[in-house]
């Protein structure tokens, strides 16, 4: 029985038997557990019946679907009790993540390794086919993933958090004006929610480059940095981007969601003991990044320092704590309190991770962020960013100190095992830092600001219900996922605005909104229309406006 449980299968039977003591209880909380002990009341694992009865009970019930059964590294049902269990889990795989960091360059997948470390007995592929004969022995039919599927998604259609894209031309000369091309048509459209905020990715400078760099070296970069080296061009923009942040480096990603999935991953089980402090508004690549580490986590209230330095002040002194926000909030548009954030943390002993994404490039005088603005940099122990929104490419990258980056480039499973960005996109990214530490930086920075605050005014005046915000990003509350793409819709089929509605599970349900970001290359006159149309269709949809507020610059 205790073979089913993938929690306890990892331990040995003298583990189990010095937590016995503990263990008893929690099995009677686990679904999965207290359902085995009610079916197999009898000594079943000698009766080859009895076992394949409790397979199928257990597909029958959804049992092994049950996500709680697939985490080998922790439990909910048996974590708060068994805390020396818990611990060990955590070395274990703390030990494999090193081992696997050495061996699987000639082994071959994590994955592989990971399990027959645990189970060398049992694979995987002959569970699955005991599972799928079993249960074709009950009731002659598998299990129809295509019917499966389509349920999920019929879920999603019904509660309108179905995604469409939209179909766009971005043409480089044309920006923000973009075209829609449907099936039969193509037709103009005013775009109002790119991150290509400063427009870089359609700049002649960045374009020249980019094709400069895919002359010389080709479309692609060949492969992961380890296997295929380190061109001229990456190293020099990791060079560049600890300079920007003022860190002594900086390592690249694919993307920055792969470097906070990365990196708060490796780290939390690098660091023995460790405890993270998340922002209930985080990311989800920073959410996913925590989640798979399974170690002990904490949620404070978004921005609320107090909220944190309450939940840091009853931590252990000791042990490692990071503490993982967004200095601007990418949905809601707020920017914390860096100094205060980072006070606090230091004061209790933990290491401040921040994410930049949506203010690298736009804010500070060299386009650093809001660590530049609020001359805050030094206190920022880890900033990650991305190359893909006011950078205008694609990419991500963290910035600290030369050991923990040195240390990520090493254990980081995200970092070593995957192709890294081509050449030509070094390229790019190379030159929108360069222009983003230009005078014409700064002015289309200060573009960017006024084009937003121009928005917000407007859109408030005429009692549109903008959520506050210190920051470019323009959210309007709607507070209904089929209002929002309604009045999306329609303003792209009615009057050729491309605006996306921010649905669940991007925004919590009940604050589904519009996300308008306004661009320094926009016009006065698009804004007029903007505000003319939001107006017309928020009507037309059967929302009231509100009281009109005045807004303060
Ligand atoms: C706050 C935040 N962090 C990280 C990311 C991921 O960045 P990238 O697009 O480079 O993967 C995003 C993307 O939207 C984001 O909004």
């Amino acid at each position: 029985m205790l073979l089913k449980c993938r929690y306890l299968s990892q331990f040995s039977v003298t583990e189990l038997s010095k937590n016995a003591s503990s263990i008893a209880p929690a099995i009677e909380k686990c679904p999965f557990m207290s359902f085995a002990r009610r079916t197999i009341k009898t000594d079943s694992s000698t009766n080859q019946e009895a076992k394949q009865d409790f397979n199928y009970q257990l597909v029958h019930h959804g049992m092994l679907n049950n996500m709680n059964c697939t985490d080998p590294i922790s439990c909910p049902f048996f974590k708060s009790g068994n805390q020396n269990l818990d611990n060990l889990a955590t070395k274990r795989t703390f030990d494999d993540l090193k081992e696997i960091n050495d061996e699987v360059t000639y082994e071959g997948s994590v994955r592989t390794i990971y399990k027959t470390k645990h189970q060398p007995n049992k694979s995987v592929t002959s569970t699955g086919s005991e599972v799928k004969a079993s249960i074709k022995a009950k009731n002659g039919s598998l299990f129809d993933y295509e019917k499966f599927f389509a349920n999920r998604l019929d879920e999603k259609k019904k509660d309108g958090s179905y995604r469409y894209f939209k179909k766009v031309i971005r043409h480089a000369s044309t920006f923000p004006v973009v075209q829609e091309h449907a099936k039969n048509s193509v037709k103009d459209m005013t775009i109002w929610c790119s991150n290509d905020y400063l427009g870089f990715g359609r700049h002649p400078y960045v374009q020249s480059k980019v094709i400069e760099a895919v002359q010389k070296y080709g479309a692609g970069s060949g492969g992961t940095r380890n296997i295929s080296g380190s061109t001229p061009l990456h190293d020099q923009l990791e060079y560049e981007l600890a300079k920007l942040h003022q860190k002594e480096a900086a390592l690249l990603f694919t993307s920055c969601y792969v470097a906070n999935d990365t990196t708060l991953y490796t780290m939390a089980k690098l660091l023995p003991k460790c405890h993270i402090l998340s922002d209930s508004g985080n990311h989800a690549s920073m959410i996913q990044g925590i989640r798979n580490s399974a170690i002990p986590k904490t949620i404070f209230r978004h921005n609320d320092y107090d909220h944190l330095e309450e939940l840091l002040s009853k931590l252990p002194n000791d042990i490692p704590k990071i503490v993982a926000f967004e200095s601007v909030h990418s949905m809601d548009g707020s920017i914390c309190d860096l100094e205060k954030m980072c006070d606090v943390t230091h004061k209790y002993g933990g290491i401040a991770y921040i994410d930049e994404v949506h203010a690298v490039g736009l804010y500070g005088e060299n386009g650093a962020g809001i660590g530049e603005r609020d001359n805050m940099l030094h206190k920022m122990d880890i900033i990650t960013g991305t190359l893909g929104k006011a950078f205008g490419n694609i990419g991500g990258y963290i910035a600290g100190s030369s050991n923990f980056v040195d240390a990520m480039r090493s254990y980081g499973a995200g970092f070593i095992f995957t192709t890294s960005l081509p050449p030509s996109v070094a390229a790019g990214a190379l030159a929108a830092i360069e222009l983003s530490r230009s005078d014409e930086g700064r002015e289309l920075r200060e573009r960017h600001q006024y084009y937003a605050n121009i928005v917000k005014e407007r859109l408030s005046q005429a009692g549109l219900p903008v959520m506050d915000n210190p920051s470019h990003i323009v959210p309007v509350l709607v507070g209904d996922p089929k209002k929002a793409s309604e009045i999306c819709d329609r303003l792209l089929n009615e009057h050729g605005i491309y605006i996306q509605a921010i649905n669940y599970p991007t925004v919590a349900r009940g604050t589904e909104r519009l996300r308008i970001v306004p661009n320094p290359h926009h016009t006065i006159e698009m804004v007029d229309k903007l505000v003319d149309c939001l107006i017309n269709v928020w009507h037309s949809t059967g929302l009231k406006l509100h009281q009109a507020v005045e807004y303060k610059h």
